[in-house]
C-alpha cells in the first residue's frame, strides 16, 4: 500500500460505520452518522494543514498560538453523496469555502458523466479535500481530480468512508501524491461495480431515494 493512503483505524469509526452498513438504518440515522464519521476523518485529514502564529490575549497575558486559516480551506463535495460529509467537515471549520462538483455514474457503464462544477476562485491557493463516501471503480474521484487541477488546484487530499481496492489502485496509480483517508478498505467490487460488503449506494441512503 502506498504512503499516501491512510486507512483510519479508531473503534468508534468501524463501530459507526458498521450501523452505515446496516441495511435497516434508515435516511435519517444514516445521514446523522455519515456526519459523525465525516467529523472523525475531518481531525485526521487536517492534521498537516498549515497554521498561522496569531496573537491573543487569555484572561491572564498576551500569548501567540498557531490557529488554522479556514478561508484557505476548500470543501468539495461530490454530488450527491459527497453532500453527506459536508456538514461534518464544516462543523469543525465553519469558516471554509465550499465548492460542488456533481457527477453520476452510469448504471451500465460504470463511467462518471459531469454535471455540475461550481468552485471558489483562487483554487491555487487553498488546501481542497474532495468529500466522497465511496470510492469504487476510482471513476469519479479521478475524473473529480482532473476537475480540481483544471480549476488550478495544487493542495489536494480525498476522503472517503469505504473503498474498494480496486478503486484505491486506479486512484493511487492515476495519482500518487494525492493522499487518500479511508474509513474502511472493503474486500472488492461485484459485477455492477458495487463495494462488497459496503453499504449499497451511499446517495440514495443519505437522500432516501431507494428505489
Ligand atoms: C457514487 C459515489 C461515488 C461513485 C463511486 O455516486 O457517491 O461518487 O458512485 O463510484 P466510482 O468510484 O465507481 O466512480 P453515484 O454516481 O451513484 O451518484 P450519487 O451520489 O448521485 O448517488
Ligand atoms: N457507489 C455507491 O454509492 N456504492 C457503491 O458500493 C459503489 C458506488
Amino acid at each position: 500500500m502506498e504512503d499516501n493512503v491512510i486507512i483510519l483505524k479508531h473503534p468508534l469509526l468501524t463501530h459507526k460505520i458498521a450501523i452505515l452498513r446496516d441495511k435497516t438504518t434508515h435516511p435519517g440515522e444514516f445521514r446523522r452518522i455519515v456526519k459523525e464519521v465525516a467529523v472523525m476523518e475531518a481531525y485526521a485529514a487536517l492534521r498537516d494543514v498549515p497554521t498561522i502564529d496569531v496573537e491573543i490575549e487569555t484572561p491572564l497575558e498576551k500569548t501567540v498560538q498557531p490557529m488554522v486559516k479556514g478561508n484557505k480551506l476548500c470543501f468539495v463535495p461530490i454530488l450527491r453523496a459527497g453532500m453527506g460529509m459536508v456538514d461534518g467537515f464544516t462543523e469543525v471549520i465553519p469558516s471554509a469555502r465550499v465548492g460542488h462538483i456533481g457527477l453520476y455514474r452510469d448504471e451500465i457503464t460504470h463511467e462518471p458523466h459531469e454535471y455540475y462544477c461550481k468552485l471558489p476562485d483562487h483554487l491555487e491557493k487553498m488546501e481542497v479535500f474532495l468529500l466522497d463516501p465511496m470510492l469504487a471503480t476510482g471513476g469519479s474521484a479521478i475524473d473529480a481530480v482532473k476537475m480540481l487541477k483544471a480549476h488550478g488546484a495544487k493542495k489536494i487530499r480525498f476522503v472517503c468512508i469505504i473503498a474498494a481496492p480496486e478503486g484505491v489502485k486506479a486512484f493511487t496509480e492515476k495519482y500518487p501524491d494525492i493522499p487518500l483517508y479511508i474509513g474502511a478498505l472493503d474486500r472488492q467490487l461485484n459485477d455492477a461495480a458495487y463495494i462488497c460488503p459496503g453499504l449499497g449506494d451511499a446517495g440514495d441512503r443519505i437522500f432516501g431515494t431507494i428505489k
